[in-house]
This record gives structure tokens, C-alpha cells and sequence, in this order.
């Protein structure tokens, strides 16, 4: 068993069933509210009305015909009116949870609940020819900790990175490659280059028809295959790409597929013509093919009266491609909100078109990102902030930190803490909270050494490592533990609080949501700070104990280091 608490919830409900006086289907186990001193409860309300009993009676009753295993982790047993209370033997518990850690190690709240489930996550996707902005940034961050979350669940899962590779605007970059030449440079500054060069091309067009036209014609070209337009093409999709990797190198970022839109290109004629077989769209008397009142929303278009195609098109097409390709249980989009309306047009079409029926479709939305004078983030506005740079900003704030916290640490080592530390604070930002929420961007809140911030949680993390190092050198280590000896009620907390990863991770999966984990992880941080306070560890009274509480600290150590990689943040070793 990989989760102690549900062992518990376990051990119950066999006792329960075992008294015969309670039928399995009427046992409902909940978990109290924090106020309440227990760790499981059964109202028996539902169950009394069954048996035509009063729930006081029948809690008496149960308590009285339990009988628990001897070496269980069932602690004691109460009633309270109609509540029958359980709560955990901290002896036990502390045996079990340990134990546990120690033998799933980096699993340890790895489950396997999704086996023989296939997902596949569609994020990141950013446009061709163009740096990934904020919304390109969040879908990148999320997507990842949605995989991280749900390959730890069991589940096969495929990234898939599909790129803004294909559509007219394509037209104006080539035509402006070929008036004003390749821009040369590294990373994100050579996009930068190129955007601008879009830009001043599509401005003049709009004043010059010729350029206009020429832009169209390369479009064209491009859509009919034309060796040099592919190739100027492919060469602006590699650009993109390279500096889209060595952001996603820093953040931990692997994505299986970037089919791109452009792939479904040879697929869209069959897509229109089986929305048109299926009655769901019509084709118009100037040519356009429309899809009208589905489920009471906007009409939209498959098809231009010029006979191109558009985003939602290739959207079919890719659900059409994935469900052949991958049979996935489930696709997950994580795109902003602003994109609602058109996922639920995807989403409905597909559906009436017949392309996903064993599917379940989910979008998983998020909100904007404000600046920190609470300016929303736009290229018009001129605040935008991008991928590479914010990057660089979060790593060199990082250093300072880390300059001023722990100037022991040689050069080296200190880079690679700020570079961990200021990609994690990225990185928290996106995950601590509902990705719905809008976001700001205040480095004083993401970079705090206290408080809800991956610096914080990363100290945390550093703190335990130190002291099992500070130990391993007087040789306390070595030291026989008796884990039966942690029951000061700040171990006990930690202890219930670190056997709680497993719910952690199946709630984040279920529910799309990785700040379920980002919360754990920050009360592990705060429970352990307790636990330390009250309850010295190399200068514990024995032995005995040091070595228990030790052994507590390493526990503590390696499911924060879990819970933090599952949202794609480095725990350093030394801080
Ligand atoms: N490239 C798009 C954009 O930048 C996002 C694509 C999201 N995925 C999808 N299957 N539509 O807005």
C-alpha cells in the first residue's frame, strides 16, 4: 500500500463490516475539519435511517462490537453523539509513514490509479516567428506540472506542443525576410528582430497595395508547397524553436510532439466534408462553410469564401489525428480564457461530428497576467514580458538573494542556486494558486524567503538537507533509529501532513490542479518550521531520539522534493 491514510480509512472499514452491524455500502468515512481533535470520523445519520436506529444509538453500538487489529494504525476510538471518531496511533503512524518514505523514495506519492489511461496535454504552443508572451508562458508552466502530475498517477501521457505554425500571416513573414533579409542573433532577441521586421512590413503594406499582394502571393506559394517559401518557412519554425528550448531547457520543459498546425494541412479537406456530411455545417452561396447555432453559440466559420482554412479547422483536424493516433482517454487543453468560446465550439463540433466519443475533452483555463502596478500585460501597452527575459530578470534577482543569504558557497554552486531559485519562483507563480485566477507579477512576493513562495519552500527543503549533512559529520546518523519514539504533537502533525502527498497528487489530477500540490507543499514547509521550534533534533535528550528525529527530517526532506518536482521546481541540496 502506497498511502497511509487510505491504509487507515482501510483498517476502518474492514473493523466497521467486521461488527456486522453495518453494511459496507453504508459506511461513509470522512475527513474532519481541522478544528476537530480526530483523524477520521463515520456519521452515522445515513446509516442509523437505513437500519431504522438513532444515530447516537448505533455509534454507541458500533464502538462497543469494534474490534481493531493489535498492530493497526488505528489509535483510539470515540463517539460523540452521532459521530464515531478514529484517530491514528502516533506510534504507529510514525512507523508507517517513515517506513513508507524511505521505501518509495522519489515515488513517494507516485500512484498508479491512471494505469491504462492515455492523456494527452496540449500546451505551450507558441506562434512561429513570434517570442511566447505571458499566455504562451503560463500554458507552458501548467501543461508541465499537469503531465508531471498525471505521468505520477499512472497515466501514459503525450505532450503535445502545437505550434501557431500555419495561417496568412505567414505571407507577411516571408515577404518581409525577403525585402529585409534574415535577422541574425541568439534566442529570443533574433524573434524580437524578426517581429519587428513583421511589423514594419505589415505597416507599409497597409499603406502600399503592391506589398500587400505580394505578401498574399507568398502566402500562396507557401500552401502550394513552393520549395524556397517551405524553406524560408521551415527555417523561421527552427528559429522559434531553438529559442523556445533553451527556455524550456531552464524550466524543465520536454514536450513528446510539436505537430504544429501546419500538419493537418492535408487533413482539412476531409474535416470540411464531413462537417458538411453530417449536417452540422453548411456551405454557403459565396463558398464559406458555416457552422450555425451549435448549442446556442456564435456561428463560425470552417471554410473562407476564398477557400482557406482557419485555426478552428485545424482544431478538428487534431482532435481527429489524436483520437486515430493515440486513442487517449482524455485530451487536456491548457489555453487561456480568452479561448473558452472557441474551445467549447471545438469541443461541441467534434462531439456532433462523432470524432471523440470516448474522449472526455477538458479545458483547462487560466487567467491574465498584471504587471506589478496592476497594468494587464500587452505588446500595445508596451509592458509585455517575455519568456527568456523574465527568466534572466527572476535569476539575477535570485542571486542577490542568495549572495546575501549564504556568501559561503563557492561561485559555481551559488549560480546553480539562483538559477533554481529564480526559475522556481517563475514557476510558483503560475502553480500557488486556481490557474483561473489572474496573476501579478511582484518579484518581493515570489522571491520571499518566507511566506507562500517556492524560495520559501526550497529553504525548507535546504534547511532538512543541512542538518542531515551536520549529522552524517559527528556520526549521529549512524545511530539505530526507534521511530516509535516521534509523539511530541508537532511530529505528529508533520507526520499526518507528510502522509497526505498521495491524496495530494490524485486531487491535483483530478481536479486539473497543480496548486493543490503547490499548498501541500507550502504546509509541509510551515509544519516542519513548527516541529523544528519545539523540538530539537542534534541536541535531542537520546540518541535514540536524535536518530528518530533525524530520520523525521529526512523524510520531510524527500516528499518536499517530490511535491516541488511534480510542479517542476529544483530542491538545491544547499541554500
Ligand atoms: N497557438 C495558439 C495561441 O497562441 C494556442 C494553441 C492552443 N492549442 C490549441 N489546440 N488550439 O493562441
Amino acid at each position: 500500500m502506497d498511502d497511509v491514510l487510505a491504509q487507515f480509512t482501510a483498517e476502518v472499514t474492514r473493523a466497521l463490516v467486521a461488527t456486522g452491524q453495518v453494511p459496507a455500502d453504508l459506511i461513509e468515512l470522512a475527513t474532519p475539519k481541522p478544528n476537530i481533535p480526530t483523524d477520521l470520523a463515520f456519521p452515522t445519520f445515513k446509516a442509523a435511517k437505513a437500519l431504522g436506529t438513532a444515530p447516537p444509538a448505533l455509534a454507541a453500538a458500533l464502538a462497543a462490537a469494534l474490534t481493531l487489529p493489535p498492530d493497526g494504525l488505528t489509535g483510539t476510538v470515540t463517539t460523540f453523539g452521532p459521530f464515531l471518531n478514529f484517530s491514528l496511533h502516533p506510534e504507529r503512524l510514525a512507523v508507517a509513514v517513515i517506513s513508507l518514505i524511505r521505501a518509495t523514495g522519489a515515488h513517494y506519492g507516485h500512484q498508479q490509479i491512471g494505469a491504462g489511461r492515455r492523456m494527452v496535454v496540449d500546451y505551450s504552443a507558441p506562434n512561429v516567428a513570434k517570442r511566447m508572451h505571458v499566455g504562451h508562458i503560463r500554458s507552458t508552466i501548467i501543461g508541465q506540472a499537469l503531465v508531471n502530475v498525471h505521468r505520477a498517477l499512472g497515466y501514459t501521457v503525450i505532450g503535445d506542443n502545437h505550434l501557431g505554425d500555419w495561417g496568412k500571416q505567414f505571407g507577411v513573414v516571408l515577404a518581409s525576410v525577403e525585402r529585409d533579409g534574415t535577422p541574425t542573433g541568439q534566442g529570443e532577441a533574433v524573434l524580437a528582430a524578426l517581429e519587428a521586421q513583421y511589423a514594419r512590413y505589415a505597416a507599409d503594406a497597409k499603406a502600399d497595395p503592391a506589398l500587400d499582394e505580394h505578401a498574399r502571393l507568398w502566402s500562396l506559394r507557401l500552401e502550394q508547397g513552393d520549395p524556397q517559401a517551405r524553406a524560408l518557412w521551415q527555417w523561421s519554425v527552427d528559429l522559434t524553436m531553438d529559442a523556445a528550448q533553451r527556455n524550456y531547457d531552464r524550466l524543465g520543459v520536454a514536450i513528446d510532439h510539436a505537430y504544429g498546425e501546419s500538419f493537418y494541412e492535408p487533413m482539412l479537406a476531409e474535416v470540411i466534408q464531413a462537417a458538411l456530411d453530417h449536417g452540422v455545417a453548411f456551405r454557403e452561396a459565396g463558398g464559406a462553410v458555416v457552422v450555425e447555432a451549435l448549442d446556442q453559440m456564435p456561428t463560425f466559420l470552417l471554410q473562407r469564401s476564398d477557400g482557406g482554412t482557419l485555426y478552428m479547422t485545424r482544431d478538428v483536424a487534431t482532435i481527429h489525428f489524436r483520437v486515430r493516433e493515440f486513442q487517449p482517454t482524455h485530451i487536456v487543453y491548457v489555453v487561456g480564457e480568452p479561448q473558452a468560446l472557441h474551445l467549447r465550439q471545438l469541443f461541441a463540433l467534434v462531439r456532433t461530428m462523432g470524432y471523440a466519443k470516448t474522449t472526455e475533452l477538458t479545458h483547462v483555463a487560466f487567467g491574465t497576467v498584471f504587471d506589478s502596478a496592476g497594468q494587464p500585460l500587452s505588446t500595445r501597452r508596451g509592458n509585455m514580458v517575455y519568456l527568456e527575459t523574465l527568466l534572466d530578470d527572476a535569476v539575477s534577482r535570485a542571486r542577490a538573494v542568495v549572495e546575501q543569504k549564504s556568501p559561503e558557497l563557492p561561485a559555481a554552486e551559488k549560480q546553480a542556486v539562483a538559477e533554481a531559485v529564480g526559475v522556481g519562483a517563475v514557476v510558483y507563480n503560475d502553480l500557488y494558486q486556481d490557474p483561473k485566477r489572474n496573476l501579478t507579477l511582484d518579484w518581493e512576493r515570489m522571491l520571499a524567503t518566507e511566506g507562500n513562495s517556492a524560495t520559501y519552500l526550497q529553504y525548507s527543503h535546504a534547511r532538512c538537507r543541512s542538518i542531515l549533512r551536520r549529522a552524517a559529520e559527528d556520526g549521529s546518523a549512524a545511530q539505530p533509529d526507534a521511530l516509535a519514539l516521534l509523539i511530541h504533537p508537532s511530529e505528529t502533525r508533520l507526520l499526518k501532513h507528510l502522509a497526505r502527498l498521495p491524496e495530494a497528487v490524485r486531487e491535483a489530477g483530478k481536479r486539473y490542479a497543480p496548486f493543490v500540490i503547490a499548498d501541500w507543499c507550502y504546509t509541509t514547509a510551515r509544519e516542519f518550521g513548527v516541529f523544528f521550534e519545539q523540538c530539537p533534533v542534534l541536541k535531542a535528550e537520546s540518541p535514540a531520539l536524535r536518530a528518530a528525529r533525524l530520520a523525521l527530517v529526512a523524510a520531510t526532506a524527500t516528499a518536499l522534493k517530490n511535491g516541488l518536482s511534480l510542479l517542476g521546481i529544483k530542491a538545491p541540496e544547499r541554500m
